[in-house]
């Protein structure tokens, strides 16, 4: 599981339907099932994490399985010892599945060549972060009981975002049609050439992000991935709108003068909220800024579901887990 880039729709269905059937473990008195008994996770995590990591080892340890988590600062890495060394040794105590985040992307395809395991991609640089995007995919069947034909607004720093990439692959492979935000200087160009280039596409061959190519591909009519000038013009008619964090350990340079200033011409309030439909719903993938990206009366109100993903986010794990070690799909019940 290295992206959603890499999965088909009838994929990321079977992921979903597999989830859901897992979900009703963590409702239970005794929350575990043999499913992976005898199998071995290691989580290898390079960077901070709260949601993922822990998600990862609950998922793990719901379904029988031996997890361990790899604490980067205490490892042999501070030795000098390369990361792929690190991938081989580990590999050598025959883990069924790494669980893998670093700030470089490309770092669990590097993985994956070299090890027998399964690698799980939980994040890599600004590249996917395909769990994260399924999970949001599943809170929003659950919210919505469809993908298909939904607006999604995705608003912040969407070029520093892992989530946004993973999340354009997989609701424009779903039909859903997706809008995006932000400063300028946050918003890939390749998007806004997108959105110019879509009435004579390009002769093949330009550098624009596989998002774009993935959209230009898509059979719909209609664009599904559309670059908007401001947050009021995504937000408008939206059935879901997902917030992003303003992500400051990947920013090399200034992308806007304040967070103040940010705040106000992005920041999620309950007046933008309701140019949205009546019914629409908030994500956000965590950490958040309140009072920055997004109001503190959004976060805490009714149509938030902040909660909701990190409690998908397990049964999310779950799946990937049982599937990325050899279990076969389940159908939905
Ligand atoms: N959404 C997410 O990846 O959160 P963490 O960084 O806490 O894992």
């Amino acid at each position: 599981m290295l992206g959603i880039r890499d999965l088909s729709s009838a994929d990321i269905n079977g992921i979903l339907d597999t989830a859901e059937n897992f979900s009703e473990i963590s409702n239970r008195e005794v929350k575990k099932v043999p499913a992976l008994r005898g199998k071995t996770v290691i989580n290898l995590f390079f960077e901070a994490s709260t949601r993922t990591r822990t998600s990862f080892e609950l998922a793990a340890k719901r379904l029988s399985a031996d997890a361990v988590n790899i604490s980067v600062s205490s490892s042999s890495l501070s030795k000098g010892e390369t990361l792929l060394d690190t991938a081989m040794n580990l590999d050598a105590m025959a883990p069924d599945c790494i669980v893998v985040r670093h700030s470089s992307a490309g770092v669990p395809h590097q993985l994956a060549k070299v090890s027998r395991a399964a690698i799980v991609n939980a994040g890599d640089g600004s590249n996917e972060h395909p769990t994260q995007a399924l999970l949001d995919a599943m809170t929003i069947r659950e919210h919505k009981g469809k993908i298909d034909g939904l607006n999604v607004a995705i608003i912040g720093d969407i070029l520093h975002s892992r989530v946004a990439r993973s999340n354009i692959h997989l609701l424009t492979k779903l039909g859903a049609k997706v809008k995006v935000a932000g400063p300028g200087t946050l918003v890939p160009k390749d998007f806004a050439y997108f959105a110019e280039a879509r009435a004579s596409p390009p002769a093949g061959g330009e550098n624009y992000d596989a998002a774009v190519a993935n959209a230009l591909a898509s059979p719909h009519a209609e664009p599904t991935l559309q670059v908007c000038e401001n947050i009021e013009e995504a937000i408008s008619d939206a059935d879901v709108v997902m917030i992003l964090r303003i992500q400051r350990e990947r920013q090399d340079s200034a992308y806007f003068p304040t967070l103040r200033e940010y705040a106000v011409h992005y920041g999620l309030t309950n007046e933008r909220l309701d140019l949205a439909k009546k019914d629409a719903i908030v994500l956000h993938p965590g950490p958040m800024n309140r009072g920055i990206e997004i109001a503190f009366e959004v976060a805490d109100s009714s149509r938030s579901l902040i909660l909701d993903q990190v409690k998908y986010g397990v049964a999310v794990r779950m799946a990937v887990l049982y599937l990325a070690t050899g279990g076969g799909l389940t159908s939905k019940e």
